[in-house]
């Protein structure tokens, strides 16, 4: 059997649109083992949206596993049995998908021959098409990660240690609804904003400056595109705010939303799930530290 468990990750982190992510300490496990006859696929499911996820081969994890495995999964002489239990909230802005197709892709490493990392992270960015939530879900910690040459170029930035608070409401914004939601073309003004948000956010979080973060969360080239989407999303960045957060911005494509926080986080949480309540959304906050961990795997006894 083989063990593998899965940070959540929150990308973007304000003004880095597609290039900067995150892991935070809190995990999806998923096992794999041999199972049944050639072919047979079977997943069990816990946690975390458990009701919503495939029990057969069209799940995320099996799916990924069984693509990556291409013939050698018509000759393995056995199928194989997954189970996935879950930490992450699903359609959260969490990571969560991402959590599954790094599962797989570890789970065809190992199948295959060695677990290599640095062939992990290729893969599944090629899989996930941009990598700021698949790249800190495998090396863990503050990664900056940009396209280049068909591949992507990677950086581990030491952060001083963070906890933040993300609330999810209990609303459906797909990755793919949030991305048909940014225009073709932003104005160039906008794109210098950003610019300079994003290299001054990076210095904020290396050096723990909090007056700075304040101002470097700011991003003018997909939030302000997604959060007229999100009933109360305005109001809960605000609510995050007013109860002393040092800034607040959407986790990932949302709907999520994070704030980052020295004290006060059960607060804070409290006031941006009301705030999203008030806009009719019943909404949960998690306390989340920062990691520096990525990927764990173990193979184990069954
Ligand atoms: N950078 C991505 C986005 C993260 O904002 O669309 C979600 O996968």
């Amino acid at each position: 059997m083989i063990r593998v468990r899965v940070p959540a990750t929150t990308a973007n982190l304000g003004p880095g649109f597609d290039c900067m992510g995150m892991a935070l300490d809190l995990w999806n496990t998923f096992t794999m083992e041999p199972w049944g006859a050639q072919g047979d696929v079977v997943v069990e499911n816990s946690g975390e949206g458990a009701e919503r996820l495939a029990t057969d081969g069209t799940n995320l994890v099996a799916e990924t596993t069984i693509a990556l495995l291409g013939p050698k999964w018509e000759a393995m002489g056995h199928g194989l049995k997954f189970t996935c239990h879950a930490e992450v909230p699903c359609g959260s802005g969490l990571g969560s998908s991402s959590t599954a197709v790094v599962a797989g892709v570890t789970f065809a490493e190992a199948l295959l021959g060695d677990i290599d990392r640095d062939r992990i992270l290729r893969r599944s960015v090629q899989i996930e098409g941009h990598g700021d939530n698949v790249g800190p879900a495998i090396v863990g910690g503050l990664l900056l990660i940009m396209p280049h040459n068909g591949g992507v170029i990677v950086r581990s930035v030491l952060t001083e240690p963070l906890r933040v608070v993300v609330c999810v409401p209990d609303f459906d914004f797909p990755t793919s609804v949030a991305r048909a939601a940014l225009p073709e073309k932003v104005p160039h003004k906008d794109a210098v904003f950003n610019l300079g948000r994003a290299m001054f956010a990076l210095q904020a979080l290396r050096n723990g400056d909090d007056d700075l973060l304040a101002i470097a969360l700011e991003d003018r080239i997909h939030q302000p595109y997604r959060l007229s989407h999100i009933p109360g999303a305005e109001s809960v960045i605000a609510a995050a705010k007013e109860t002393g957060a040092i800034g607040s911005c959407l986790s990932g494509a949302g709907p999520g939303i994070i704030a980052f926080a020295r004290s006060g986080h059960d607060l804070i949480g409290q006031a941006m799930a009301e705030a999203y309540s008030q806009a009719g959304l019943q909404a949960r906050s998690w306390i989340l530290d920062t990691t520096t961990e990525g990927v764990t795997f173990e193979r184990t006894q069954a």
